[in-house]
């Protein structure tokens, strides 16, 4: 399956992606956690992304499809976590499908208010070895801010910090809200609803998988 996961941030797309990364067995791509690796290895590519992602803006499109580009080329089955984020991505993303001939199979919107991405972005804390997610209040480590993987510490993202909250939510209304439409029209949304529990939201996406797989 090529499948694309979004909706805004705190929504989910990480959580859901590890379980269906190893259900379906399907290779698991976020630009935001490959960005981040980039930052943690001081490259050119991270030192730049750095002074944009610590403050919740946009990677530019060019830089992100190289990305893209060279990570799914040889790949016949994926899920896309956080890209395409914005119109302009869908189209070029689009494009590069129909040059290689390839379909989407379909794409999974993840809706969630406001006031509980807030709450949720606010309690989460990430591994600081393998990523893993966390939250202080809807899913804890066994052991204090200590990951259940690999036993390293828990950190909070540096975008998560107060400060860039609502600018991050602005630019997700601003531009990958408007990017929905362009998935629906093509009938390829599948939309999953808010105020559900990690494990019911799960429930609700092997549903789709499950049909839409066939
Ligand atoms: P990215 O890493 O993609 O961040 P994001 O889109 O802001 O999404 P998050 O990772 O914050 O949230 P999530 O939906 O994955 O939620 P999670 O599962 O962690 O991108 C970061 C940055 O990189 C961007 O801002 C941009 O700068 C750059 N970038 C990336 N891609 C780009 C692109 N294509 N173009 C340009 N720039 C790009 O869950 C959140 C918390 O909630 C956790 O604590 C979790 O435990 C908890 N939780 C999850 N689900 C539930 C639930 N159902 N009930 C209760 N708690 C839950
Ligand atoms: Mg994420």
């Amino acid at each position: 399956m090529k499948l694309i996961i979004t909706g805004p941030p705190g929504a989910g797309k990480g959580t859901m992606s590890t379980f269906i990364k190893n259900e379906y067995k399907i290779p698991h791509l976020s630009t935001g956690d490959i960005l981040r690796d980039e930052i943690k290895k001081e490259t050119e590519l991270g030192v730049f992304a750095k002074t944009l992602i610590d403050k919740g803006n946009f990677v530019p499109d060019d830089t992100i499809v190289k990305i893209v580009e060279k990570t799914i080329s040889s790949l016949d089955s994926y899920l896309l976590d956080g890209f395409p984020r914005s119109l302009s991505q869908a189209e070029i993303f689009e494009k590069m499908l129909l040059l290689n001939q390839l379909e989407l199979t379909g794409v999974i919107y993840l809706n969630e208010k406001k006031e509980t991405l807030i709450k949720r972005l606010s309690n989460r804390l990430v591994c600081s070895n393998c990523s893993a997610i966390y939250n202080k209040e809807t899913k804890k480590p066994l052991k204090a801010n200590t990951c259940d993987n690999c036993e390293h510490s828990l950190v909070q993202r540096e975008d998560d910090k107060p400060e860039f909250l609502e600018k991050r939510l602005d630019i997700y209304y601003a531009k990958t809200e408007p990017m929905l439409n362009f998935y629906r029209k093509r009938n390829l949304l599948y939309e999953i609803e808010s105020g559900l529990s990690i494990s019911e939201q799960y429930s609700q996406l092997q549903i789709i998988l499950e049909m839409i797989r066939k």
